[in-house]
């Protein structure tokens, strides 16, 4: 049976940069409130009229290119984005127009901050079973947008930021090398703790005038209880692809989490006993960038030479829903 490997990594952000500064302009917040609860300094807007696809292109042809493809080498693109380009049809196909692959499948995956998680362990099961070698797998997100940037929004506003990360996966035969596990959860009893309430398929009208004046169109978040979850959640998970693989922490050359907030990096990181240099963490510069923080983390991860053939990976996410989950690769 194929493996799944991953055969190159891109990343796009807009060059837009929203310090924490520029946020006090909108909101009443500070620099030191934003860097003391989360770490972030400063995130990436998209300008106007940039898409979500457009992101995700440059992400995927920079990817392709590390990989030594094109994109006529594709059999299938999987997307993850909360923030699609539109209602409908997803983002997956305006990729794939921007790309010139017409007749490829694309599939969109709702997931939230999980999605290249998911998205991987779905990629994964169709390179295992033989049905498509070259996967292009993406994570992509607008939240600039769609956020609330105002005091009442601020909770949120200085969490989130634009980007865009890619994964071209090869099957190999190389049963030494490649994604060895993944492992997905969710608990939707959990679903309003992190959400968008409207629009909304099931009201009739799906959204109204009030109801935009109310906000509740924004994101909202009862950002305690997902802190509670996610740094229980996300070490868990890895606990659980270690085991599933006979492995152990001490066996870990690196993890990549979700970079939702700092802090929550760095409980994973001391309840798991791992050093620095066994964490990425990014979010200094991008915020949280939901579907597109491990890919591109994990893009700058590889250009910054921090895995070498042979290493342990792990991929560790937790989301809205709640989500999470976890994939271990030998790189
Ligand atoms: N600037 C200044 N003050 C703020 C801001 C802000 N941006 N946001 C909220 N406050 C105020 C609140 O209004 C509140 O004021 P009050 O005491 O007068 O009512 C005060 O700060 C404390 O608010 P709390 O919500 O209690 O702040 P907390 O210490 O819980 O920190 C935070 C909030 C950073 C969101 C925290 O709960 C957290 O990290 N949660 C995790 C959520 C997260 O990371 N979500 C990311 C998306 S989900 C994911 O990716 C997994």
């Amino acid at each position: 049976m194929p493996r799944t490997a991953i055969a190159g990594t891109g990343y796009y952000v807009p060059e837009r940069v929203v310090t924490n500064h520029d946020l006090t302009l909108l909101m009443a917040t500070s620099d030191e409130w934003i860097v003391e609860r989360t770490g972030i300094r400063e995130r990436r807007w998209v300008p106007e009229g940039m898409s979500g696809a457009e992101m995700a292109k440059r992400a995927s042809l920079m990817a392709l290119e590390a990989a030594g493809l094109v994109p006529a080498d594709v059999d299938a693109i999987v997307l993850g984005t909360l923030n699609p380009d539109h209602f409908a049809p997803g983002t997956g196909v305006f990729l794939q127009r921007e790309l010139g692959m017409a007749g490829v499948p694309a599939i969109d995956i709702r997931a939230q901050c999980s999605a290249f998680v998911y998205g991987l362990s779905i990629a994964d099961a169709f390179i295992r079973s033989g049905q498509y070698r070259t996967i292009l797998l993406v994570g992509v997100e607008i939240q600039s947008t769609g956020i609330d940037v105002s005091t009442r929004g601020r909770d949120i506003a200085v969490l989130f930021g634009d980007g865009a990360g890619a994964a071209v996966l090869t099957a190999t035969e190389d049963q030494d090398r490649g994604v060895l596990s993944t492992h997905l959860h969710a608990d939707g009893r959990f679903a309003e703790m992190l959400w968008v309430e409207f629009e909304s398929g099931k009201h009739h009208p799906r959204i109204t005038a009030d109801m935009i004046h109310e906000g509740r169109h924004f994101p909202s978040m009862n950002g305690k209880e997902v802190f509670k979850h996610a740094v229980v959640r996300m070490p868990e998970a890895v606990e659980e692809a270690l085991a599933a693989n006979g492995l152990g922490v001490g066996d870990l050359d690196l993890v990549i989490p979700h970079q939702a907030n700092l802090r929550i990096t760095q409980m994973v990181q001391r309840r798991l006993g791992l050093s620095d240099a066994q964490v990425v963490s990014n979010i200094h510069k991008y915020g949280n960038t939901t579907a597109a923080t491990i890919p591109i983390a994990l893009a700058e991860a590889v250009r910054e030479g921090r895995l070498e053939r042979g290493d342990l990976l792990c991929l560790v996410a937790f989301g809205s829903g709640f989500t999470w989950g976890s994939a271990l690769v030998r790189w």
